[in-house]
């Protein structure tokens, strides 16, 4: 019988196994790819300044206009990732200026806003008409019709966040054009499933730091529920606001996920990895899969960061672990 340790080939003979293997579109799975013993993102920690984005969004309105492009969208992009901040998820700048309609469509990415600069403009999901304030959250979840309107005489700029790198990777992208340029909508409504507004969070945050709640090292941070579920606000995203009281630091923790933060106001950092990241009002940043991040805030206000991480996917898979470092 044939031991193993008798095993005997030559280099030619390999490489011309190899060379027919090849030819058939067959790999060995035993020359190549190493195994790793954990995940090692792809992504780098990475931010990008308000100071930097805004004057660039306004020149953007100034040379592109809606005809050219139907979303006027910079997207930013993770310095290591192809055009995209962070593994699963886009963040993007958008903005919509006075007079101007995002025309109307849908999609099976599901996608959300947060509104940075003005207030006034909307977005009409499937019919219905959602307000837009600095700090709202707004969700079109996957398909659902949606087109957005600056009636109002300043620019109209937000942040967006879509699961599009996932639903490409499951190759499962559907687009549709609405028939019209816009849809049709009542009056506006203040409760909408849709709608988050920033002024209903903050006086959530601010109750419980009025009744001095103390989190797990994590300031004091709420999540964003399903209205009609009571989960995630959708399948593949999850949505936070945290407050941070001046001076407050969290401990490092890390997830498998990542995670997109907008600074809706404040000023402090976030080591991240080996990277420290300093933020001020409006900065956005990403923090990639099981990389330890803490936040600090050195400034003499409360900061409120705004994140949203493809967490319900990693959890729907069983593949969610969290650690906060000992
Ligand atoms: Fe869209």
């Amino acid at each position: 019988m044939l031991e193993l340790s008798d095993i005997q080939s030559s280099p030619e003979e390999l490489q011309d196994y190899y060379a027919q293997l090849q030819a058939q579109h067959v790999t060995p799975a035993w020359i190549g790819g190493g195994i790793s013993i954990e995940p090692r993102s792809e992504a780098v920690p990475y931010l990008w300044h308000w100071r930097d984005l805004r004057p660039q969004a306004m020149r953007a309105a100034e040379l592109v206009g809606t005809q050219q492009a139907e979303r006027r969208v910079l997207r930013l992009t993770n310095p290591k990732l192809p055009g995209i901040a962070s593994n699963t998820l886009v963040a993007n700048i958008q903005i919509v200026m006075p007079g101007e309609i995002a025309r109307a469509h849908r999609h099976s990415a599901a996608a959300l806003r947060l509104i940075i600069e003005g207030r006034g403009g909307y977005t009409v999901v499937n019919g219905e008409r959602v307000p837009m304030f600095p700090g709202d959250l707004v969700l079109t979840p996957n398909w659902t019709w949606h087109d957005h309107a600056n009636d109002t005489d300043a620019p109209m700029i937000w942040l967006d966040g879509l699961d599009t790198p996932l639903v490409r990777m499951l190759e499962a992208g559907f687009y549709e054009e609405y028939d019209r340029e816009r849809q049709d909508c009542g009056a506006a409504v203040n409760a909408s499933q849709w709608h988050y507004p920033m002024s209903e969070m903050q006086a959530a945050l601010e109750r419980l730091t009025a009744a001095n709640t103390r989190g797990a090292g994590e300031g004091i941070i709420l999540e964003y529920k399903n209205r009609l579920t009571g989960g995630p606000v959708m399948p593949t995203i999850a949505c936070h606001m945290q407050l941070l009281r001046p001076g407050e630091k969290t401990r490092a923790r890390r997830h498998i996920c990542c995670t997109n933060y907008h600074v809706v106001e404040g000023a402090g950092y976030s080591t991240v990895g080996d990277q420290r990241l300093d933020w001020e009002d409006k900065d956005v940043f990403t923090v990639p899969t099981w990389t330890f991040y803490e936040h600090v805030n050195c400034g003499d206000r409360p900061a409120f960061l705004f994140s949203f991480s493809d967490a319900p996917v990693m959890k729907a898979l069983s593949l969610y672990r969290e650690e906060t470092r000992a």
